[in-house]
C-alpha cells in the first residue's frame, strides 16, 4: 500500500494531451475509454480519472435539460456546454456532438455548425450521427481540418424514424446496413466511430472490418473502446436506465443523504456552527 494520496499512474498534468490521431492509432491497441461531461467541474473529474475522450454528447438534452429525447437540443445548447467543458482544459480529447438537424441538411450548414463547436466553444473534434447519407458531409468537414467521430446503429436523433429506442441491426439486412454506414463513416475520413445499440456479434464484425477504432455503447465487448453517459455511471439520473449502462457508484443516493443532513441541521439549529461564522 502506498501513502495516502499516492498516485498509481501519471497524474493529470503528466499526461500528454490526447489528440484525434492518438485515438486513431489505438485501433486494436489499448482500449479507448470515453465518458460524457457537460460542465466544467465534471470535465475536471473525468480528466483526473485518465479518461481518453470527454464527450459533450447531446444526451445532455435528456440527463441535464430534462427532455424526453435528444431532438430538442440546439446548437446554442451545445456551444454553451462544450465551452464549459473546454474551459477545464482537459488532457482528454474534447469531442462535441452536432445536435439534431445541425448536420444532414446541407454541407454548408454542417460546416458552419461544426465550425461553431470548434471556434466558439473549443471542441477539438466533432461527432455526428449517420452513415451513408452523410458520407460527403464528413468528407467536407475533414477537408476543413475538423477531426470527425461518426455514430451509427441506434442513433438517438432518429428515434422518431426508428419508432423508439430500438436495438438496430438485428436482421441480416439491417446488420448489413449498419456495416455500410460504418464503412461510409470511415470512407468520409473519420478518425473513430461510435457503435450504439447493436448486437455484440455485429459490433465485433464491424470492429474487425474497419481500420478506424470503434467505440461501443451497447455494442458488446468486441469494440476498440467503450463510452458511457456519466449520469449512468454515477447513478445520478435513473428515469431511463439503459440495459447497457453499469452503475459504478450511487452518487444520487450520496447526494440525497447529504442534502437531507443539511436540511435537518438547518432546521434543528446545528448548522451553521461556530466554525462557519465570521
Ligand atoms: O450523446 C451522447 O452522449 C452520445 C453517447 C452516448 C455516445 O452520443
Amino acid at each position: 500500500m502506498g501513502a495516502p494520496g499516492a498516485s498509481y499512474g501519471p497524474t493529470r498534468d503528466e499526461r500528454k494531451k490526447v489528440t484525434a490521431m492518438d485515438i486513431l492509432s489505438r485501433k486494436r491497441g489499448e482500449k479507448i475509454v470515453s465518458v460524457t461531461a457537460y460542465d466544467y467541474p465534471t470535465a475536471k473529474l473525468v480528466d483526473s480519472a485518465g479518461i481518453d475522450i470527454v464527450l459533450v454528447g447531446d444526451s445532455l438534452g435528456m440527463v441535464v435539460l430534462g427532455y424526453p429525447d435528444t431532438t430538442r437540443v440546439t446548437m446554442d445548447d451545445m456551444v454553451h456546454h462544450t465551452a464549459a467543458v473546454a474551459r477545464a482544459r482537459p488532457k482528454a480529447l474534447v469531442v462535441a456532438d452536432l445536435p439534431f438537424l445541425a448536420a444532414g441538411v446541407s454541407v454548408r450548414d454542417t460546416i458552419g455548425n461544426a465550425g461553431r463547436l470548434v471556434r466558439e466553444a473549443g471542441a477539438e473534434a466533432v461527432k455526428l450521427e449517420g452513415g451513408v447519407r452523410i458520407r460527403e458531409e464528413i468528407r467536407a468537414l475533414v477537408d476543413c481540418q475538423i477531426p470527425i467521430m461518426g455514430h451509427v446503429g441506434l442513433t438517438p436523433q432518429s428515434i422518431h424514424a426508428f419508432g423508439g429506442f430500438k436495438v438496430q441491426g438485428r436482421t441480416q439486412e439491417a446488420a448489413e446496413q449498419v456495416l455500410r454506414d460504418a464503412v461510409a463513416v470511415q470512407e468520409g475520413g473519420a478518425f473513430a466511430v461510435v457503435l450504439e445499440g447493436i448486437p455484440s456479434r455485429l459490433g465485433e464484425r464491424i470492429t474487425r472490418e474497419l481500420d478506424i477504432p470503434t467505440i461501443g455503447i451497447g455494442a458488446g465487448p468486441g469494440c476498440d473502446g467503450q463510452v458511457l453517459v456519466i449520469h449512468d455511471i454515477l447513478r445520478l439520473f435513473s428515469d431511463f436506465p439503459p440495459k447497457f449502462a453499469k452503475f459504478y457508484a450511487d452518487v444520487g443516493d450520496v447526494t440525497r443523504t447529504a442534502l437531507t443532513s443539511f436540511r435537518e441541521e438547518v432546521r434543528d439549529g446545528r448548522f451553521p456552527a461556530a466554525e462557519h461564522c465570521y
